[in-house]
């Protein structure tokens, strides 16, 4: 990665330029980064989601509602992502920040809060009493285990430190379990006889994920939604035949095209309550644009310490 000066993009027809303040460093832009195709590179800017104000808007009824506004955004092109000064994007692609959600917090409103409520929303719909949540210490693993709690949803958090599992248990008081512990499976296979677990959210795979599917009660399901572990899924058909068990992909793009511009509106306006006045994300550190490859190796070293955010302007 390199960072260049570039003509600053101009908005076209339903589009907004946005003079950004703030942008994430979420697994899913190094997932974006070591898929860059050959011909992408030589003009491809990272970065899904972030948070600015609307300097410029493109001809549009909603373009120009935008114009002037605070918003969070997320890029709609790869040649304009969130790490850059100025973004083009679609004015659709922008939500307005009320005064109380900062740059900072408003910079993170899409990937994983809306992930979070998706989950809060199949949990209810699918009647789950129970959930074991993989990598719960994760920003959006701390997100679906609040939601989740305030559903009356009972949660089983796994994590792989005893410093996580601390951490978690302070949080919530609730079932933490962590996966380096040599009792691990013996611990998993009492927790889950005592609350009957029937979905499993793992963002991790490996072979743990056929292991604690197959401990689970019969008509229970798993979504598979991050490559956290960087290992094949490797299930034993067994686990899946016998007892009516099913697996699933979940991703955010996905699964906001099925919903209506009413469903999406309601839970745009969920998210942003969510991040205002019940939860907020923690805060690594800010760095400038010419400091995120270092960042990125860093990040990656230590996720659960909170997120690194790239600051966009020099009052950041
Ligand atoms: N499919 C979708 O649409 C979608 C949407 C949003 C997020 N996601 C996925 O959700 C996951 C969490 O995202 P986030 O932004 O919340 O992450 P984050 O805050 O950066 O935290 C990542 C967490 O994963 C843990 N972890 C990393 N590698 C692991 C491994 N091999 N085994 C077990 N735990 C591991 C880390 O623990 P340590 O601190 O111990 O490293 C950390 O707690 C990511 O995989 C992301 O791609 C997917």
């Amino acid at each position: 990665m390199e960072v260049r000066e570039v003509p600053v993009p101009e908005p076209d027809k339903g589009e907004v330029l946005v003079k950004m303040a703030y942008a994430p460093l979420n697994p899913s832009d190094i997932n974006r980064l070591k898929s860059i195709g050959e011909d992408e590179l030589a003009y491809f800017i990272p970065g899904l989601e972030g948070s600015g104000i609307v300097v410029r808007a493109g001809k549009g009824i909603l373009p120009a509602y935008m114009k002037g506004k605070r918003v969070a955004c997320n890029a709609a092109y790869s040649y304009s992502g969130t790490w850059a000064e100025y973004m083009v994007t679609k004015a659709s692609r922008c939500f307005p920040l009320p005064g109380n959600i900062s740059d900072e917090q408003g910079a993170m409103l899409f990937v994983n809060p809306m992930t979070a409520l998706a989950f809060r929303n199949i949990a209810v719909h699918e009647k789950h009493k129970a959930v074991i949540s993989q990598a719960a210490g994760s920003a959006l693993g701390q997100m679906v285990l609040q939601l989740l709690q305030k559903e009356k949803i009972t949660v089983i958090n796994l994590v792989r430190s005893d410093e996580q599992e601390k951490r978690l248990k302070s949080l919530s008081g609730g079932i933490v379990i962590n996966t380096n512990n040599p009792d691990c499976y013996s611990i998993l296979r009492e927790v889950i006889h005592a609350f009957s677990p029937t979905l499993f959210l793992d963002p991790v795979g490996g072979e743990m994920h056929d292991v604690i599917l197959s401990l689970m009660p019969e008509n229970s399901k798993s979504i598979i939604y991050g490559t956290l572990s960087g290992e094949k899924l490797e299930i034993n058909p067994r686990t899946l035949i016998a007892a009516n068990k099913t697996i699933t992909g979940f991703f955010l793009g996905h699964f906001l095209q099925q919903q209506n511009g009413v469903q999406l509106l309601r839970m745009v306006l969920e998210a942003r309550r969510f991040l205002s006045r019940e939860h907020t994300i923690q805060v690594r550190e800010h760095v400038p644009l010419e400091k995120v490859q270092d960042a990125i190796q860093r990040y990656m070293q230590n996720m659960s310490a909170g997120k690194f955010l790239v600051a966009l302007h020099p009052d950041n």
